[in-house]
């Protein structure tokens, strides 16, 4: 049985596929407010606003490209069972080969109705516009976890993380939960590396690789048997 790789990624490593971070200098939530955009009392108090910044997200990632990071989880599918559980909602893992991904906060490419969630639409990289409804009628929103929302994916990530043989993180500031939360799902003695180009989120008995996403992984796939 080949061995179980989990990886938990954040906003930093799409950073040097151009995306912006949430948390960093000049990151999204330096330039908006969460409570203005990020939240369900947000999209019933201004539709538009909210529609526009996820609208405007959508446009950059179809230019965007999956990087050195992206690529190199997916290859490594060829001799580990390779699972991404990711915060992030970009296609980036996809489009760079990865064929088990879990999206805890959703995805950009794909919007729901506003009343009947579990009508889920592809809309690629189109805008949302005001009005414009599900098949029941309801106003479509994005199919993004906004804040105070559950985390439907929560249960089959933590059953991830449970299996790791080895637990990898990449790119987050590990402040958002419940998803933060996973790194004390995985098992005792299983090793844990953490790849960040600043001061490291603290997770206990991890490995710290100081790096930016696409060398730092590179340096753990070298590093791993
Ligand atoms: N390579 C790797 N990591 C990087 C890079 C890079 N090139 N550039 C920045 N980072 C790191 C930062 O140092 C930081 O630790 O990525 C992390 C980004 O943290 P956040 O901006 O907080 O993003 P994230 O952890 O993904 O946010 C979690 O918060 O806003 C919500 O729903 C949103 O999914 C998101 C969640």
């Amino acid at each position: 049985m080949r061995d179980h790789v989990v990886v938990l990624t954040g906003a930093g490593i799409s950073a040097e596929s151009g995306l912006s971070t949430f948390r960093d200098n000049g990151g999204l939530w330096e330039e908006h407010s969460v409570y203005d955009v990020a939240t369900p009392e947000a999209f019933a108090r201004n539709q538009e606003l909210v529609l526009r910044f996820y609208n405007d997200r959508r446009r950059q990632l179809e230019s965007a490209q999956p990087n050195q990071a992206h690529r190199l989880l997916a290859e490594l599918e060829s001799r580990y069972r390779v699972t991404i559980v990711t915060q992030n909602v970009d296609d980036l893992h996809e489009r760079g080969g990865s064929s088990n991904v879990i999206h805890l906060h959703g995805e950009l490419t794909k919007a729901r109705s506003s009343q009947h969630p579990e009508l889920v639409y592809d809309i690629g990289y189109r805008d949302i516009q005001p009005g414009e409804t599900c098949e029941r009628g309801a106003q479509l929103r994005p199919h993004i976890v906004w804040f105070g929302e559950e985390v439907p994916m929560l249960d089959a990530a933590a059953e991830m993380v449970r299996t790791a043989d080895h637990l990898l993180i990449v790119g987050t500031s590990l402040q958002v939960y419940p998803a933060a939360g996973l790194v004390y799902e995985v098992e005792p003695g299983v090793p844990v590396t953490v790849v960040d180009p600043a001061e490291p989120p603290s997770v206990s008995r991890a490995r710290f690789i100081q790096k930016g996403a696409c060398e730092g992984v590179a340096d753990w796939v070298a590093g791993l048997s």
